[in-house]
């Protein structure tokens, strides 16, 4: 048996879910026939303008190096969707290819396809991964009935720094929670089975340490002790990948001073090796060729035999590997085989989705009509809104008297674009705005609207892929704007200000070293708070934000991230009560920029500072800002209120083969009935490595009526004391551990128990 065979074999053996059509043999006897230049263009990703009738953009293609035949030979495509078109592409693609393989057609469907769904930010907020697995399958379905095989998503990537504008696309802060949404997603866009009808491939990003880049700043070097990547960044990803995600891709990031794409000890040791990822690892956009400007590799032929040597098996778009991989094998600086495994796994991935069988998949004209933005579609979006959002101060002030008069003023009032920077297919015009859901809502009494300010003044700079709708006002607009809205405050009961974050202020290339509100909305804002004290503030953001005025002078701030196609109706439900908000913040509100990066599970440090405890100054503390955030992790009111009580242990000591009960009974203690999350965190006094100060290691959402009491337990047994020890190994050590149990990562309501 030749090394192809076993190694097919064994690759093809370990998925016994294969029901593709193509048998075991078959993918072989293909993989034989084909010539080099055939495997080596499997490996080849481009866009599908090189590959429509729209004529071969020769411009690009030249200077990617590449050739019409060449690029006939593609493995698959990225960014293109529509049944139709994609039927096209396939069939025409087929018909040249000399052994009809079909393409794999991939596109970024971060938070919705054409239904949008809460910013995966928001959607950490929800506590709920269940929700994402659901809102993941419409996505799936949605995409896939538009041709779509693969998406590019969950983006999975731990992250502590608000400047940094792809916030937006994680779930937040917390490895625990992260790891719950990755394989939560996962199994929503894939299903048990990738071939069965409305399910696509997922795709795990960014492997790995993407999130943490320094200074918050896109793109710039990632500088992680190998122990905190495993400890804090690595969990979401394996996460995903034991719930069977079929692609990985790869961070733009140095990792160690290597850039991932290159990265033979992330790519074989880690991910092949530890994680047993078997699946295909996918370069991101242009990633092969930028380790020539990391200054890791000196041209491109040595970037093409970086990458295949660290088993990246496809190209994004820069057509190194079609261009240099048949020449480095030739030249024997490559083995064959290196060609062979890629190719084998692209094929494999290709079979499983089932394009041997049906190269069309679900694409269908009809279905896409049918399915796209339908009634529960929108349910679902506007129910995921409504768990997003999170409640961060009532004075009192909502849900909104129905009697009244109610003042909507902001840029937000009468804005669409509420979808998020990653929302590519989700078009505006399916969006309702604020003032519209205002105005379908039987019992909004006397409601007036105006904009009050332009989304932005000239100090914030935006990109993206909007172009013309990034500034809709002017700003020589903004005094008769500002005059306006002035008048319709002072005759209003309330007003409610629909402000924040431009939606192109975050998402890729968006980082930010001011995470505040645009000027020009803030001077709106405290115009307004000088005539009107009944201020209520609903916040839209990509990222957390420095909101410390907006905490001081409003009278209730709702949290809203970016809301998506059903944002503004969800929003409504909350401000006038007809669903009392839920959400939890799964990434801290810093106190200001210059407390970031900040998150809760932190180490104490050999100085804690301890506000009014400490005698000394001599702590890790600074002297103009306290330590603690404005808003901790895990944080979220609700129109109602609760009470914990003390934690209860039902033994104060345990062996590893045993476990702990630990014990809250939680209380409505409102007048309404409301929902809470529980949450459960640990503290390992004193280890082999330092511990953080809190783990979060579970949460239980408990829904009471006024009055209502439940009994909350949380077990604690050995697997929730592991961490990585100073013997590299996940294991617990004895020793004295702290159970805390609260609804916030503020929590100080703990018990303590020994692990003997
Ligand atoms: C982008 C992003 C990645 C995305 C890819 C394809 O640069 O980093 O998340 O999936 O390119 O669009």
């Amino acid at each position: 048996m030749t090394i192809m065979e076993m190694f097919l074999g064994c690759m093809l053996t370990k998925r016994k879910d294969m029901v593709g059509k193509m048998t075991e043999q078959e993918l072989h006897s293909l993989l034989e026939e084909m010539t080099l230049e055939e495997k080596v263009n499997q490996m080849q990703q481009l866009i599908g303008a090189f590959l429509t009738d729209e004529g071969v953009v020769t411009g690009p293609m030249q200077e990617m190096g590449l050739t019409e035949e060449r690029a006939a030979l593609a493995g698959s495509v990225l960014g293109t969707h529509g049944a139709a078109k994609l039927k096209k592409m396939q069939r025409e693609f087929m018909e040249k290819h000399p052994h009809r393989i079909p393409l794999l057609f991939m596109l970024d469907v971060i938070n919705g396809f054409r239904t949008i769904f809460p910013i995966p930010l928001g959607q950490g907020a929800s506590f709920e991964p269940e929700l994402s697995e659901r809102c993941a399958a419409v996505a799936a379905k949605e995409s896939a009935v538009s041709g779509v095989h693969v998406t590019f998503a969950p983006m999975v990537d731990l992250v502590r720094d608000a400047r940094w504008g792809r916030v937006m696309e994680s779930t937040g802060e917390d490895p625990y929670m992260n790891s719950l949404f990755s394989a939560a997603m996962v199994k929503g866009f894939q299903g048990e089975d990738i071939k069965e009808p409305y399910r696509v491939a997922a795709c795990v990003k960014h492997f790995g340490g993407y999130g943490a880049p320094t200074a918050g700043r896109d793109y710039n070097t990632v500088e992680l002790s190998e122990h905190t990547l495993r400890e804090f960044y690595l969990p979401s990803y394996k996460a995903g990948i034991d719930a069977g995600a079929a692609m990985v891709m790869t961070a733009f990031n140095t990792l160690g001073g290597i850039p991932c794409s290159g990265n033979k000890w992330l790519m074989r040791d880690v991910l092949r090796g530890e994680m047993e990822f078997d699946g295909v690892l996918i370069s991101d956009w242009a990633a092969i060729e930028e380790m020539i400007y990391h200054g890791y590799c000196a041209d491109r032929k040595e970037a093409a035999l970086r990458a295949a040597e660290a088993g990246v098996d496809i190209d994004m778009m820069t057509g190194i590997y079609s261009e240099h991989l048949c020449g480095l094998v030739r030249e024997g600086k490559i083995p064959e085989k290196l060609v062979d495994e890629a190719a084998a796994r692209i094929l494999d991935l290709k079979n499983r989705l089932g394009l041997f069988e049906n190269p069309y998949k679900d694409a269908d004209e009809k279905a896409e009509a049918e399915i796209i933005l339908c009634k529960e579609h929108r349910e679902l979006a506007r129910e995921a809104a409504r768990k997003s959002f999170v409640l961060l101060k009532n004075e009192d002030a909502l849900p909104l008297k129905k009697e009244g008069k109610t003042a909507y003023i902001g840029p937000y009032v009468d804005n669409r674009h509420m979808m998020g920077a990653w929302s590519i297919i989700g078009e505006s015009k399916d969006v309702t705005t604020l003032q519209e859901a205002v105005g379908e809502y039987d019992g909004s009494g006397q409601a007036v609207f105006c904009a009050g300010s332009p989304m932005v003044g000239d100090d914030v700079k935006l990109e993206g892929f909007a172009g013309s709708e990034a500034q809709e006002t002017p700003v020589q607009d903004a005094g008769r704007m500002l005059e306006e809205a002035v008048g319709m405050a002072k005759s209003a009961d309330t007003v409610v200000m629909a402000i924040g974050e431009h939606y192109l202020q975050s998402g890729e290339a968006s980082s930010q070293a001011n995470i505040q509100v645009p000027e020009v909305q803030m001077e709106l804002f405290r115009k307004i708070c000088e005539v009107n004290e009944n201020v209520v503030v609903v916040l839209f953001s990509g990222r957390p934000l420095d909101i410390r005025e907006i905490s001081e002078k409003a009278k209730a701030v709702l949290h809203v991230w970016m809301p998506g196609t059903e944002g503004a109706r969800a929003i409504v439900d909350v401000l006038y009560g007809d669903y009392n908000p839920t959400g939890k913040l799964p990434m801290s509100f810093p106190y200001c920029v210059g407390q970031v990066p900040v998150h809760y599970n932190e180490y104490a440090t050999g100085r804690p500072y301890m506000p009014g405890k400490n005698k000394d100054r001599f702590r890790s503390k600074y002297l103009d800002i306290p330590n603690a955030p404005l808003y901790p992790f895990g944080y979220g009111l609700s129109y109602t209120s609760f009470s914990v009580s003390p934690v209860m242990l039902d033994k104060e000591c345990m062996t590893r083969e045993e476990n702990i009960q630990a014990e809250v009974k939680v209380k409505n203690t409102g007048a309404r009935r409301g929902t809470e999350t529980v949450q459960f965190y640990i503290h390992d006094v004193a280890a082999s490595v330092v511990r953080p100060v809190k783990e979060l290691k579970g949460f239980c959402k408990v829904t009471l009526e006024p009055g209502e009491e439940q009994t909350v337990r949380f077990t604690i047994d050995d697997s929730k004391l592991r961490f990585l020890t100073e013997n590299g190994r996940q294991e617990s050590e004895a020793g004295e551990f702290e159970a805390f149990v609260g609804t916030d990562s503020a929590t100080v309501n703990c018990a303590k128990f020994q692990l003997v």
